[in-house]
């Protein structure tokens, strides 16, 4: 199995709902180091500039106003497997379809504010990473 890195972000609907410890106590629990972390507020153009690949989607509008709603936390996890462990922790897209026990099956509400976000693959973890931290806000144990 590989160390990983990966891109967590707590987006502005589970920041509002005082969610942040508990979301970050499933990570630590499943072994997923936070070895960067963030708390802050998206703008058009770094919202907009992180969704690129979805400009052409329906959603995107509604997407890039909803992460600019409010703080959010962006994180970087460590660990065994950390893209798959992570996005396993996080559950389906659509809440609907999350597993239950997953953040968000128990912390989102819609596809649209589906409480957090993870890479999904080592090189969208790489771009996504490097997109909000630099290697010196990075804290690796
Ligand atoms: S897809 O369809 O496989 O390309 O979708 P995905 O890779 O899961 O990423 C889509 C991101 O946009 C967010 N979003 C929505 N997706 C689908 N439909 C609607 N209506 C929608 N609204 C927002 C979705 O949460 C994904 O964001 P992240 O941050 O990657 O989870």
């Amino acid at each position: 199995m590989a160390v990983e890195k990966t891109l967590s972000i707590i987006k502005p609907d589970a920041v509002a709902k005082n969610a942040i410890g508990e979301i970050n106590a499933r990570f630590e629990k499943a072994g997923l180091q936070i070895v960067g972390m963030k708390m802050i507020k998206l703008d058009d153009e770094k919202a907009g500039g992180f969704y690129a690949e979805h400009k052409e989607r329906p959603f995107y509008p509604a997407l890039v106003e909803f992460m600019t709603s409010g703080p959010v936390v962006v994180q970087v996890l460590k660990g065994e497997n950390a893209i798959a462990a992570n996005r396993e922790l996080m559950g389906a897209t659509n809440p609907k379809e999350a597993a239950a026990g997953t953040i968000r099956a128990d912390f989102a509400e819609s596809i649209d504010a589906n409480a957090v976000h993870g890479s999904d693959s080592p090189a969208s973890a790489e771009r996504e990473v490097a997109y909000f931290f630099s290697e010196e806000e990075l804290c690796e144990r």
